[in-house]
């Protein structure tokens, strides 16, 4: 029998507990038991590598009618679930990482689930992740944020596989996780008629979760535009290489990422790479704020940047003039550019 919807929000308050989690294979530690440590770092362990695929990078086909809908409709402000979006221009991000342990165990997560739904079944269908899921061959679906690009799609991953373990930030509003439960809101266009039946874990702010060896996620709360709140990020210790950031979005800011990373890991003074969305320009405005980003980035050594959806294309022609080694991509499967990583490319961390 289904859950009701009052019975659902309730059991949601029980998904955060450190008990709960473990049944998961998700360790919780405080910032402040790692400071407590002789080092004060918090060792996560280490794995061997770390292989990420662009599903979809591409949030929407285009800027000017993503600004619009927004602008015309009340503005950054304005709650995701009260804007008529224009549907034909949803597209959205979706990755699948696969972290090979130092035994050789892989662990595979989903890295958010896309916007269009006939977009990520087809995305889902040309990289056989439909299959993948099907089998329960991956792990974990780890939504980075609630933004519409990164979270309208569950259905196309839960049409594959209903009970797949998920990993939540606990910052979702009540409209996100009701749509978890099966929902279809009309006026954004946004349906899931798929209820969840799997592990729910909703990742409270302020604590390290490790996944896995070398896996770590933390969550941050904070107010992003279209009114939602709080984004989680991956953090990889891979051997003899050093710390790899993995994003959705990235509305917390990658220099505060790295810092965070630095700070917090043991291995954190080793920053390697970085694959995902930045945030630094995503609409192409280049202000003076987008070219002291970049620049500041300079100063961790990142050896990799694999940066991607809304990171900007101005963004990355400056990383590239800069010298820094930017991962390149195909420019296929409807990705605009080859000078970074794109739909279907893969990098190796
Ligand atoms: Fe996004
Ligand atoms: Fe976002």
């Amino acid at each position: 029998m289904e859950k009701s919807r009052r019975e659902f929000l309730r059991d949601i308050a029980f998904y955060s507990s450190a008990t709960y989690l473990a049944t998961l294979g998700i360790q919780s530690f405080s910032t402040r038991e790692a400071q407590a440590s002789s080092t004060g770092k918090i060792d996560i362990g280490e794995c061997k590598s770390v292989k990420i695929k662009a599903v979809s990078e591409l949030g929407w086909w285009d800027n000017k009618t993503l600004i619009h809908d927004i602008m015309d409709h009340g503005g950054i402000h304005k709650s995701q679930w009260e804007i008529p979006w224009t549907p034909k221009n949803a597209a959205g991000s979706c990755s699948l990482i696969e972290v090979t342990a130092l035994d050789g165990k892989k662990t595979r997560i989903l890295i958010d689930t896309g916007w269009n739904l006939d977009w990520m079944r087809k995305r889902f269908k040309e990289e056989g992740i439909d299959r993948m899921l099907r089998e329960h061959k991956i792990d974990y679906l780890y939504i980075t944020h609630e933004h519409l690009d990164h979270y309208w799609g569950l259905e196309a991953t839960l049409e594959n596989d209903p009970t797949i373990n998920m990993l939540i930030p606990s910052t979702f509003y009540p409209e996100g996780l009701h749509f978890l439960q099966g929902a279809q809101y009309l006026l954004p266009h946004a349906k899931n008629l798929i209820p969840y039946k799997g592990k729910l874990a909703q990742m409270k702010p302020g604590k390290i979760h490790k996944l896995a060896p070398g896996v770590a996620s933390v969550t941050f709360d904070f107010p992003i535009i279209v009114r939602i709140k709080g984004e989680q990020s991956l953090f990889f210790n891979v051997k003899d290489k050093g710390i790899v950031i993995v994003t959705g979005c990235c509305h917390r800011g990658i220099l505060n990422l790295a810092e965070f990373a630095s700070k917090t890991f043991k291995n954190g003074d080793t920053l390697y790479g970085i694959y995902g969305g930045l945030h630094i320009d995503p609409f192409e405005k280049w202000t003076p704020k987008a070219q002291k980003v970049v620049k500041d980035l300079g100063k961790y050594n990142f050896k990799k940047i694999a940066a991607n959806h809304c990171t900007g294309h101005k963004a990355i022609h400056q990383m590239i003039a800069l010298g820094y080694p930017v991962v390149r991509g195909s420019g296929k499967h409807g990705s605009k550019s080859k000078e970074y990583v794109g739909n279907g490319d893969t990098v190796v961390f």
